[in-house]
């Protein structure tokens, strides 16, 4: 059974995320979806939000499941058994950053990194980006899915 790490803040979720995650599961028999644990980085949504809208929004999609880790990411991809790590890549900026971990990544336990293109109408989206522009009031819903969405405007008020 193919077993991938799909790892990353999600701060919050976006349709980014969930473009990747929803391919990724076309390709691996599980894909594990992971939530850094930060404790320097407090981020707008709280751990167990994030989670639980990841949970939300992959629901319909086979063998994709959620959960958080800390730590080295090599070290979760162990525990789980995961033989990838799956990336989705925006641009050259994504892949210089992404290239040089997946390279540290890889020499630590022989764990690869698979690279997705992000879809190109959604390339240009940052989960930060989204949060700034949605606290300064604009209009960031057709860029989330909707649940997700629906929890921003929450916490913005
Ligand atoms: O969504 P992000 O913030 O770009 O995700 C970055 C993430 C979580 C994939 C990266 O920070 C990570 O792997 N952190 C775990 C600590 C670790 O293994 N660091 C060494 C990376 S070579």
């Amino acid at each position: 059974m193919s077993i991938a790490v799909c790892p990353g803040s999600f701060d919050p979720p976006t349709l980014g995320h969930l473009d990747v995650i929803g391919r990724a599961s076309r390709l691996f028999d599980t894909v594990v979806v992971a939530v850094l644990v930060n404790p320097d980085k407090a981020g707008l949504f709280d751990l167990q939000e994030r989670q639980d809208l990841l949970a939300e929004v992959t629901a319909d999609l086979p063998g994709v499941t959620v959960t958080t880790f800390s730590g080295l990411l090599v070290d979760f991809c162990r525990e789980q058994g995961a033989e990838a790590i799956v990336k989705g890549v925006r641009g050259a900026a994504d892949v210089d950053y992404e290239l040089q971990m997946a390279q540290m990544n890889r020499s630590l336990t022989g764990v690869d990194t698979v690279f997705l293109p992000t879809s190109p109408q959604l390339s240009y989206l940052s989960s930060s980006l989204i949060k700034q522009v949605a606290r300064y009031g604009g209009d960031v819903s057709e860029l989330l899915p909707p649940a997700v969405a629906r929890a921003l405007a929450a916490k913005l008020g």
